[in-house]
């Protein structure tokens, strides 16, 4: 504890907390091995090293789910080309398409967000002002404080379930600490090459256990946090490159590209286990016209397949808590029935 302490330059109190929380739910589980279907059980415990589709559902029954993803500051400057993205598209339930932005306080139109929150669009939390917190007490700082913004604005606390860290860079057990102290459900930031193949490919599970996943970029997890969930982010790749988030394979030139460097990652998912694929939009990649059309071109395909789902990330929780086959995704299937 005391380097942990020394790292994470917590306060006393928060210190003892911590402490107190770390000691409550790691003890058993630090030593203990995640069983799937003996010690862990959905809907609140997923094993890390589970490698089947949740409730047993074969491949071709399972709804292929699909995350669209954004960060940072939202505002009238931007939020057109997001929303393009989703123009017309419809889920095979016949509701409209939907995506998850995590938001930075900073240059965010509160107005645009509860626009947002009211078509379905899930909101999250990503920082003030886009800078990556470090100490336990930052996060937990930055997390509040932006949960406290967008809830003024009429999005219910109980909806805020998610964070992305800046510059997807997940802040290990400072972030999920504070994510526990504030009731939140899920962390979306851990991007991960090695998990990135048709075979290795993984659906979000909790930190009930440990080890979880290792993260490319900041800090995984050394902690347990039971019933808090981990919704991965695999890396794409196109012609030799890999990047967390399509803006940074700087190789997609054409129209063509950016259909392509989505599909080629998309049919690993589609031909493999269904885990969600998780697409990161930032500004940089949509402001581009080729690379916005070859979005919509391929979300536009996906949308064309009778088992794909574009929805919000705890949407998909909802799914991967209680699972369904795609003929029952269809109709009556509460989580994912059209918005509010
Ligand atoms: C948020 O994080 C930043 C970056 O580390 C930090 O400087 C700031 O003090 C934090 N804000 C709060 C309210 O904790």
């Amino acid at each position: 504890m005391d380097s942990l302490r020394t790292k994470m330059k917590m306060p006393h109190y928060t210190t003892i907390l911590c402490s107190m929380l770390l000691l409550a739910s790691g003890v058993a589980s630090r030593s203990a091995q995640c069983v799937p279907g003996v010690n862990c059980k959905l809907p609140n415990c997923r094993c890390s090293n589970d490698d089947s589709i949740p409730g047993g559902i074969p491949a071709k029954y399972t709804p292929q789910i699909i995350l669209v993803t954004f960060e940072n500051a939202v505002n009238e400057g931007n939020v057109g080309p997001y929303l393009d993205l989703f123009s017309g598209l419809k889920n095979p339930n016949g509701c409209p398409a939907l995506g998850t932005f995590y938001v930075q306080e900073k240059w965010t139109d509160m107005g645009v967000v509860k626009r947002l929150f009211d078509m379905g669009h899930e909101i999250g939390v990503n920082s003030i002002d886009g800078t990556l917190p470090h100490t336990a007490t930052e996060w937990l700082g930055n997390i509040t404080e932006v949960r406290r913004a967008i809830t003024q604005v009429a999005v219910p606390e109980k909806n805020i379930l998610g964070v992305r860290a800046p510059e997807l860079s997940p802040g290990g057990l400072a972030e999920f600490w504070a994510i526990s102290v504030d009731h939140l459900l899920y962390d979306a930031s851990c991007a991960t090459g090695s998990l990135a193949h048709v075979d290795s490919l993984l659906w979000p599970y909790t930190y009930d256990f440990i080890p979880g996943v290792h993260c490319d970029i900041g800090e995984s997890l050394d902690g347990t946090f039971p019933g808090l969930w981990q919704v991965l982010i695999a890396d794409l790749e196109f012609k030799g490159q890999r990047c967390a988030s399509p803006a940074a394979c700087t190789n997609v030139v054409s129209q063509n590209d950016a259909f392509e460097i989505f599909y080629n990652s998309f049919i690993n998912h589609y031909h493999g286990k269904r885990s969600p694929f998780m697409m990161v939009i930032n500004p940089e990649w949509v402001t581009v016209p080729n690379k916005k059309e070859g979005t919509i071109q391929f979300l536009k395909y996906v949308t064309s397949l009778n088992d794909v789902w574009i929805v919000t990330v705890s949407q998909a929780l909802d799914w991967v808590r209680y699972p369904v086959p795609s003929w029952r995704a269809k109709s009556g299937y509460a989580p994912w029935g059209c918005a509010h």
